[in-house]
């Protein structure tokens, strides 16, 4: 049983993630969720979170508001992909259950110091997860993986010609994280592009019932982006990857290597610098995933969403 806080700005792919790990009840304790701005603005993303979980059966999952805005920069979002709420595609009720108390900051603190062994999944920007680590940097002893969706190299960037919507966003709170010597596991845009929606898939997702019908819903909304700027057959489902990663890691391959984040060019901002090919000897810092097998990504997928909701 692995200790996980999901941190996130749903977000369709995010709302996916959050999914998979409330259906994984017998390999994933989700100790929180930590809210950040990202996708949309924090107030979208925490009612977001809320429906999502409302969604899944789960209202017990702590769900705190985190960071309104990167370290040092204006917030980007991204309406032109997530659509205005973040979540569109279906329209859910609005949320009944509270946030929690308390700052996601202070939650992610606090959750590390008293679980030993806990993993961190940033799926959004790094914001709330590098404050933490500034403000505490002691918690980084307790935590013993960061499995995040962010960065690309050979695909390169979403947002800019050179970074990913992610670490895009908060470039020097992702700085932050590559340097803070954590073990660090890294989704970036080249496997989560390998992560595709079809038409079958979609369909036997639409087949489970009230959750299956609504990620279909979503994923028909967020592929008309990627079909129309990649020519791709679907959506990628970027989040989820790191959700699947922890429970089926041998369907995921990579590298440990070395990752920089390119913190001063306008030109390249956020851009993950990784050294694939070894050429500057620098020191490893993370586990850049370039593979996946899509097809045993979406059993484990639809297996999970197929258990939702929980009564
Ligand atoms: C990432 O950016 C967001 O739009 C998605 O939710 C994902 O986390 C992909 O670049
Ligand atoms: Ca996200």
């Amino acid at each position: 049983m692995r200790k996980i806080i999901i941190d996130t700005d749903p977000g369709q792919d995010d709302a996916v993630a959050i999914l998979l790990a409330l259906a994984s009840p017998d390999a994933l304790d989700v100790l929180a969720i930590t809210c950040v701005a990202g996708n949309v603005p924090l107030d979208l993303t925490t009612r977001n979170a809320r429906m999502i979980c409302e969604l899944a059966g789960k209202v017990d999952v702590p769900i705190h508001a985190g960071c309104d805005r990167p370290l040092a920069r204006m917030l980007v979002t991204a309406e032109h992909v997530h659509g205005k709420t973040g979540l569109d595609g279906i329209t859910l009720p609005d949320p009944k259950m509270p946030l929690a108390d308390g700052h996601a900051v202070d939650a992610i603190i606090s959750l590390a110091k008293a679980n030993p062994g806990v993993t961190l999944c940033p799926l959004g920007p790094l914001t709330n997860v590098a404050t933490a680590l500034n403000q505490a940097p002691e918690i980084a002893d307790n935590i013993v993986e960061i499995v995040l969706m962010g960065g690309a190299y050979f695909e390169v960037g979403n947002i800019t010609p050179a970074a990913e919507f992610n670490i895009y966003v908060d470039p020097e709170a992702a700085e932050v994280v590559f340097k803070s010597g954590i073990k660090l596991t890294v989704l970036p845009l080249d496997v989560t592009h390998k992560a595709l929606t079809t038409r079958p898939r979609v369909e036997q997702f639409r087949a489970l019932g009230s959750v299956g019908q609504a990620v279909a819903s979503w994923t028909d909304f967020f592929e008309r982006f990627d079909k129309q700027k990649y020519g791709s057959e679907g959506a990628p489902l970027h989040d989820p990857c790191v959700i699947a990663y922890l429970l089926r890691p041998e369907l995921f391959s990579g590298r440990y290597i070395n990752v920089e984040i390119e913190v001063q060019s306008p030109l390249t901002r956020g851009m993950t610098v990784a050294d694939w090919w070894g050429v500057t000897g620098r020191a490893p810092n993370a586990t850049f995933i370039g593979d996946v097998d899509a097809d045993g990504f979406f059993n484990l997928l639809t297996e999970r969403i197929s258990r939702l909701p929980v009564s």
